[in-house]
């Protein structure tokens, strides 16, 4: 098993056992992963994921080095195929995902968070893109989704100087939304992916795909692609307990209808 996933009520924490290897992504890593999105995808009851490495030492290294050395043309092919399926479908989960970047999260391992919905980040991680120190680019979205996510100015100078940046300045360039210390980071995604949970399951689901989908569109595509997103939420239950809740004064409960 190189990946574990503990349940907290309607959260899920997934953490890659890698520690050894610095949780750098092998093809079972990438295999376990797409299962679990395939099972969280269909599970309606769970309403926010935590993504996060083993120790503390590595949030994950990116591809696995060592497997990798012993992969022909055809397996690294493989593994990009898997890489990029698992990424992709992190990123097309209906629930939002967290990544808590707890230590090193570089090449593969960065492009793993930043498939996700929200990054935080602790201050001792390194994040960055190596990959053109190594005689390659990198090849899990890293130069389609950091220039989206950043910004072409940005994404540039972190890809093309192959730089590492601690926490604080990962927060500073808008790759996490939060450096905190180590020591606090995973009660701090906790009580995020939690504050997640008790929002409107329906709602969040049609704003990650307005986001994602909308961000490439002309404002007039992006905008009549909000428009059509805009109408599960109108038509749920969930619309209208939040109506009722603000009545009576009372906190929602969203059934996820
Ligand atoms: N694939 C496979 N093994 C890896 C790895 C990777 N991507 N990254 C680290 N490891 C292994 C090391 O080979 C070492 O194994 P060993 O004990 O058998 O020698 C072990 O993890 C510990 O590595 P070490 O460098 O001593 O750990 P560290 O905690 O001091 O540093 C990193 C951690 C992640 C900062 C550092 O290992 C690193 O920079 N790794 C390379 C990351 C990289 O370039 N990834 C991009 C791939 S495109």
């Amino acid at each position: 098993m190189e990946l574990s996933v503990e349940r907290d009520g309607a959260v899920e924490r997934w953490t890659i056992l890698g520690e050894a290897r610095r949780n750098s992504l092998t093809m079972a890593l990438l295999g376990e992963l797409r299962a679990h999105e395939l099972r969280a995808a269909g599970d309606r009851a769970l309403r926010a994921i935590v993504l996060t490495g083993a120790g503390d030492r590595a949030f994950c290294a990116g591809a696995d080095l060592k497997e990798r050395a012993r992969m022909d043309g055809a397996g690294v092919a493989g593994f990009h195929r898997a890489l990029r399926e698992a990424l992709g479908g992190l990123e097309a989960l209906p629930q939002p995902v967290v990544a808590a970047i707890n230590g090193a999260a570089l090449g593969g391992g960065l492009e793993l968070a930043l498939a996700c919905d929200l990054r935080l980040v602790a201050e001792e991680a390194e994040v960055g893109l190596p990959e053109v120190g190594l005689g390659i680019i990198p090849g899990g979205g890293g130069t389609q989704r950091l220039p989206r996510l950043l910004g072409v100015a940005r994404a540039k100078e972190l890809i093309l100087t192959a730089r590492r940046v601690g926490g604080a300045e990962a927060c500073t360039l808008g790759l996490a939304s939060r450096a905190v210390p180590r020591a606090r980071l995973a009660a701090e995604a906790q009580a995020l992916a939690e504050r997640l949970s008790r929002l409107a399951p329906i709602a969040l689901r049609q704003a990650k795909r307005a986001i994602d989908g909308g961000v490439g569109l002309p404002l007039e595509d992006g905008l009549e692609l909000e428009h059509r997103l805009y109408r599960p939420c109108l038509e749920s239950r969930d619309r209208l307990e939040a109506l009722d809740a603000f009545a009576a004064r009372r906190p929602p409960i969203f059934g996820g209808e």
